[in-house]
């Protein structure tokens, strides 16, 4: 079955006033209709800028430099993303494409009811003032939210409970793609763990397919179906998130599972040093300053991300045979 959104050669990066510095480099990424897709990293990594660059929401001096950007819909409609204009991006965005940014939880206005919040979108959007209540209040309902929270303003709302009105007015138009950054990162453990459940609600409820964006591998094993590893602007490793917590290809993803916290107390082996910024990015693999498999072939040639077994891929010359044996 073809991806609901097709990512291939896609790069962005920060225009200086001489080049562009390269942030996110040459992803290719298929999303499959209906599944949950983590898409985990350190701090820094280029998740947000890979987000926003899906949803055509690079902000200068951010900019798009290459890509392609399928997304398919049903009744066949396809579009390219990187090739459509703004107002072409408006009428799909909400209605089919729906993005919860990174710190959103804080971004309610303080002075408005929820409900002028939630209904002024699907308004503009074409739904009468009857059917955009309606439609919020559907939402809310999907996020375990009683009507009655239309009437409160922000302040009067626990951090979960404005995260979940956010959910809500995201999903209020039933999109089929749904980015979601960072959603329960200032969240309690418990409060996280019902919130990650309501969305997988939702997906199953809407037939929505999600890429939920953190930098929790912990939120990633809870909630999704695969998981697309990234580090210095590119996808390490690809699979499903059961093959990649039991049998981690990449030395990064290694290094990520390794410093979860264990409940034994066990000690953890955390990643040595720091993910670099992209004015940085070291040469060949990027991984190599901090690899501790690295020989010398890693410094000087990138990897290519590979196919290395069934719904599995790597980036990583200790799988490409013919260089691992020069090693
Ligand atoms: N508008 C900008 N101006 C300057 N630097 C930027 C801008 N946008 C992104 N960057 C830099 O690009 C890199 C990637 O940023 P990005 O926000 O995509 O990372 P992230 O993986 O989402 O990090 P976090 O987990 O902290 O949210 C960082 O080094 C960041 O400082
Ligand atoms: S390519 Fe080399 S440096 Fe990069 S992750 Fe693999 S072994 Fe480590
Ligand atoms: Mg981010």
């Amino acid at each position: 079955m073809p991806a609901l959104l097709e990512i291939r050669g896609l790069s962005a990066g920060l225009q200086g006033r001489r080049s562009v510095t390269q942030v996110v480099s040459n992803v290719d990424l298929d999303v499959r209709s209906g599944e949950i897709l983590g898409v985990v990293g350190e701090s820094g990594c280029g998740k947000s800028t890979l987000a926003t660059a899906i949803m055509r929401l690079l902000v200068p001096p951010q900019v798009l430099q290459s890509g392609s950007m399928t997304l398919r819909l049903n009744k066949g409609s396809s579009y390219d993303l990187v090739k459509l204009s703004e107002s072409e991006l408006r009428e799909l965005r909400w209605r089919h494409l729906s993005y919860i940014p990174q710190g959103s939880m804080n971004s309610l206005n303080p002075v408005l009811r929820v409900e002028r919040q939630m209904t002024d979108t699907l308004i503009q959007h074409g739904l009468s003032d009857k059917e955009a209540r309606s439609r919020a209040i559907a939402a809310l309902e999907l996020v375990n939210l009683e009507p009655k929270i239309l009437y409160s303003y922000p302040h009067e709302l626990s951090g979960g409970m404005r995260q979940r009105v956010i959910i809500a007015a995201a999903v209020s138009m039933r999109p089929a793609l749904i980015v979601a950054d960072e959603l329960t990162t200032a969240l309690d453990v418990v409060t996280q763990r019902q919130i990650l459940q309501e969305l997988i609600g939702i997906r199953d409820e809407l037939g929505a397919t999600i890429i939920l964006i953190t930098h929790d591998m912990g939120v990633v094993a809870q909630i999704a179906d695969r998981v697309a590893v990234m580090y210095a602007g590119k996808i390490a490793e690809l699979g499903t998130v059961n093959g990649i917590f039991e049998t981690p290809l990449h030395p990064y993803s290694q290094g990520l599972i390794g410093s979860i916290p264990r409940e034994s107390g066990q000690r953890v082996e955390g990643l040595l040093g720091e993910a670099p910024s992209p004015w940085n990015y070291p040469t060949g693999c990027r991984f190599h300053p901090r690899c501790p498999k690295v020989f010398a072939h890693c410094r000087a040639q990138t990897p290519a991300l590979q196919v290395q077994a069934s719904d599995r891929w790597a980036a990583c010359h200790l799988y490409d045979a013919e260089v691992a044996a020069d090693a």
